[in-house]
């Protein structure tokens, strides 16, 4: 089928590949020429295991294409996917300008009969919104139809995350376009669950915000465990074998980041408001992050004089693993409070120093200093204290001795639990972890 997709951040170019990749014909759409010309030689945008082999593959199928030229690649389009950004806004709800755009671009490009589907993720109603806008301003006589199909990979693995998923979930109002969704998705051969528009929408709220209340739930029991002498480890581990409660999103740690759940729990949250209803287990989930994200640093501060004028390792600066991403990345929150305090910060990571840079510019700021290194080890050389932001096997390979060698100090706050209590302590590291 002939498709084209609006935006290629990571919904919309993972998905146009993975499209192209079943056989679909796929123009995805950028106002940035620059990013169009490097997605052509093949490269990718966005740091994600696996996506470029499968754009050098389907761009030298002829089944691939890149443009900025939105009209052309409208005009002929079975389907349009919108797949641009719905950042947060001050108050937290949604920012859906870029759909905005998006919808008045459509409006004035389509000569045929077309289904619209909206795969960014956008508060309940949006769609009905989006179909009227298009309408409203179509130039010629064709027939719209706008459907939900929001999207569930995660950074890292988002290809896999779209080939293997555990369901695609399609909101639709009418046969037609339900059909059309069913015939793009046939051939990737996955359950597929049918629902109504709005219901659709909310579906991908509701997943999102339980996992970050999953994860908000371990933060807080983690933090009554350390109170009561528990271990939030072997915790985890003896909830996991309960199937209701399943085995993952278990890991307690420094709160989560990244460019959705903070966004997501905000917005439903806000969605809730607006309606006359009040949240109560996301606004739970969303303060209780909010805490855990400076739980290290306030736990250090507890335990030093000053930072001024030391040495600090910071091992970790991206969201999580596998991804460039800094959004929201709780190391963010405390290399600020750190800067503030007058720490000289020495920083790893495998992939997001280059966006790190953006942020804090190697160099003095404030009344600290942060510097970028290759090597954890060169992180850790002589420093007063260490702080684990990400859980990177870079990160984890550093052996327990390495700390007590290194560092004038052998002092480790770690967010993300990578090390056992007992070989820390045999290896002579004062530790501090969460919820053990
Ligand atoms: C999340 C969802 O997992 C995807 O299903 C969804 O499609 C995506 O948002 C989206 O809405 O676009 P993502 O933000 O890429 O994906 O990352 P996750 O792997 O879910 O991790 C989010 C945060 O939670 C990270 O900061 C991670 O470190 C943290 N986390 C995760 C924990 O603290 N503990 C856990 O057990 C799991």
């Amino acid at each position: 089928m002939k498709i084209a997709v609006a935006g290629t951040g990571y919904v919309g170019l993972v998905a146009g590949v993975c499209f192209a990749e079943v056989g679909h014909d796929v123009t995805c759409v950028d106002v940035d020429e620059a990013k169009v010309k490097v997605m052509e030689s093949g490269v990718s945008p966005i740091y994600e295991d696996g996506l470029e082999e499968l754009m050098k593959k389907n761009n030298a199928t002829g089944r691939l294409h890149y443009t900025t030229d939105y009209a052309s690649a409208y005009a002929n389009a079975e389907a349009i996917f919108i797949g641009v950004g719905t950042p947060e806004m001050p108050d937290g709800s949604a920012n859906l300008s870029y759909i905005a755009t998006v919808c008045r671009q459509i409006a004035e490009s389509v000569e045929h009969d077309c289904l619209v589907v909206v795969k960014s993720t956008v508060p309940v109603g949006t769609n009905d919104k989006v179909e009227q806008f298009i309408k409203d301003s179509l130039e010629k006589d064709v027939k719209i139809e706008v459907a939900s199909n929001p999207e569930f990979l995660a950074q890292g693995t988002a290809v896999h995350d779209t080939l293997h998923a555990a369901r695609i979930i399609i909101g639709t109002e009418s046969k037609e376009a339900e059909a059309k969704l069913m015939e793009i998705y046939e051939p990737f051969g996955l359950p597929i669950v049918s629902v109504k528009r709005r219901s659709a929408e909310m579906i991908k709220y509701a997943c999102n915000d339980f996992l970050a209340l999953k994860i908000s739930y371990m933060n807080d029991i983690a933090n009554l465990c350390e109170l009561v002498g528990a271990d939030i480890e072997d915790v985890a581990k003896g909830m996991s074998y309960d199937a209701r409660i399943g085995e993952r999103f278990l890991n307690a740690g420094i709160g989560f980041g990244g460019s959705c759940f903070p966004k997501d729990t905000k917005a439903l949250k806000f969605l809730a408001k607006q309606n006359g209803y009040e949240l109560k287990t996301v606004e739970a989930c969303v303060d209780v992050n909010t805490r855990q994200k400076t739980k290290m640093f306030n736990k250090a501060k507890d335990r030093m004089i000053t930072f001024d004028g030391l040495k600090v390792a910071v091992l970790g600066l991206t969201f999580k693993s596998g991804t460039d991403d800094l959004r929201e990345a709780p190391s963010v929150e405390n290399i600020k409070l750190l800067l503030e305090q007058g720490a000289n910060i020495y920083a790893y990571d495998p992939a997001g120093v280059p966006r790190a840079k953006q942020q804090f510019p190697e160099g003095t700021i404030g009344r600290g200093s942060i510097t970028y290194v290759d090597d954890p080890k060169e992180a850790l050389e002589r420093a007063n204290i260490c702080f684990v932001f990400t859980e990177w096997p870079q990160i984890r390979e550093v052996k327990p001795a390495s700390y007590k060698e290194l560092m004038k100090t052998p002092l480790v706050y770690d967010g993300r639990n990578l090390y056992g209590l007992k070989e820390m302590k045999d290896a002579g590291v004062e530790y501090y972890s969460v919820g053990r």
